[in-house]
């Protein structure tokens, strides 16, 4: 197996499951870390070597085959182009850019240069969530009717909860959709094998003031005794959308930061004209199977049990639970196969997946502001 010399950039929440998971896949050695703020103390608490607060000069001194961008949304253009005109791979963290035009910039860029991107829409490399997928494309569940479901969670659910995510110049023109929308549509349309064809959205903003403690708060993180700044908030805290999908399937889909008690929870149910399968992420290694003619089905994770493609994406035997950084593992271990062996079987979302989800947000954006079904550019 290669060895790869990789570099992580933007060691806040995300930035730091990157390092940990990296570390699994045995052949990939983190040279080098980069972060804006404190790097030093965050690489040595990482037990990494090498700290920059500069990413261009990592680049330009370490020279990795590849590095992984944690870091806030508006700046992963700068960064992945950065990358690809000295000849870097790069897995993106979601969403891929803030803009169509980036996204489509950074593609071509790529093609250019031979550089291999990534975006970590990890959720697709579930081990159920993949089942769903495999079943499908098989044909297992007939015609497609519906495809629902949620994405909900309650970190801005008080006034005072702020974090840079609600700064629409760090986070983009939208944030639930841009932030956890995203994952749900990238996961729909992979595992009903449909595209979305319209939208028709609409926005609330529970809170347009919020207000702000004084002093950075890391995302998810609670800060004691602030004192608080009062900033207008221009961007969504949940949505509601519905969905045309190609074969003429109807859908919707939940998001929202301000649901009390769900912490991070999707689910994904899809109805097709034989039976009905959904998955719910507090439960992830369960897969509820709905029939009419027979009693229902539970698919617990078992490598014997799933389809073989779905099957390989267990990193343990059935009944020791698996979940978020297993599915990253699943990521960056098709993206690094991708570099050794370009044709493998890879079911990884890359930059063209990333340019498709900021299609959908803007689509849905456009809707929202419009009132009205809105058409996905293909
Ligand atoms: N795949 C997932 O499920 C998932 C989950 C959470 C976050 N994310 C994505 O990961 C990204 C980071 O989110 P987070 O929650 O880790 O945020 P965070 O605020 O916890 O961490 C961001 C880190 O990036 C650093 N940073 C900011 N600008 C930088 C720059 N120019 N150069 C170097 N470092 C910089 C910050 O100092 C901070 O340490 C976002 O794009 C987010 O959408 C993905």
């Amino acid at each position: 197996m290669k060895k790869f010399r990789t570099a992580v950039i933007g060691a806040g929440f995300i930035g730091a499951v990157h390092v940990e998971t990296i570390r699994r896949l045995g052949n990939v050695e983190i040279v080098a870390l980069c972060d804006a703020m404190g790097a030093e103390k965050k690489a040595e608490a990482l037990g990494i070597g090498q700290a920059y607060d500069d990413y261009r000069k990592m680049i330009d001194e370490v020279r990795p085959d590849a590095i992984h961008i944690c870091t806030p949304n508006n700046t992963h253009y700068d960064i992945a182009k950065y990358a690809i005109e000295h000849g870097v791979h790069f897995i993106c963290e979601k969403p891929f850019t803030t803009t169509v035009e980036q996204a489509r910039e950074l593609i071509a860029l790529a093609d250019e240069h031979h550089v291999q991107g990534a975006v970590n829409f990890h959720n697709r490399l579930y081990p159920i969530p993949n089942q769903m997928h495999q079943m499908i494309a098989k044909g297992e569940l007939g015609e497609i009717f519906s495809v629902h479901g949620e994405y909900i969670q309650d970190w801005l659910l008080y006034e005072t909860d702020y974090s840079w995510r609600l700064d629409r110049s760090q986070v983009g023109k939208t944030r639930a959709i841009a932030d956890i929308g995203s994952h749900w549509m990238d996961l729909a349309e992979f595992v009903s094998c449909m595209k979305i064809k319209r939208v028709n959205a609409k926005f609330r903003t529970v809170y347009p003031v919020r207000k702000r403690p004084l002093g950075e708060v890391e995302t998810f993180s609670h800060a004691e005794n602030a004192q608080y700044q009062e900033i207008p908030i221009d961007t969504e805290d949940e949505a509601v959308v519905m969905f045309e999908f190609e074969n003429g399937a109807i859908g919707s889909m939940l998001v929202s930061m301000v649901y009390a008690g769900r912490k991070n929870t999707t689910t994904l149910a899809v109805a097709g004209s034989k039976e009905a399968l959904k998955w719910d992420s507090e439960a992830l290694n369960d897969l509820w199977i709905g029939h009419r003619e027979r009693p229902n089905e539970i698919l617990t994770k078992d490598a014997s049990l799933l389809d073989p493609r779905a099957a390989r994406l267990g990193s343990y035997p059935s009944g020791h639970i698996e979940g978020f950084a297993d599915a990253f593992k699943n990521v960056f271990r098709q993206f690094y196969g991708s570099l050794e062996q370009p044709d493998g079987d890879y079911e990884f979302a890359r930059i063209s997946d990333g340019l498709r989800e900021m299609l959908l947000c803007d689509a849905v954006f456009e809707s929202a502001q419009k009132g009205e079904w809105t058409q996905v550019e293909d």
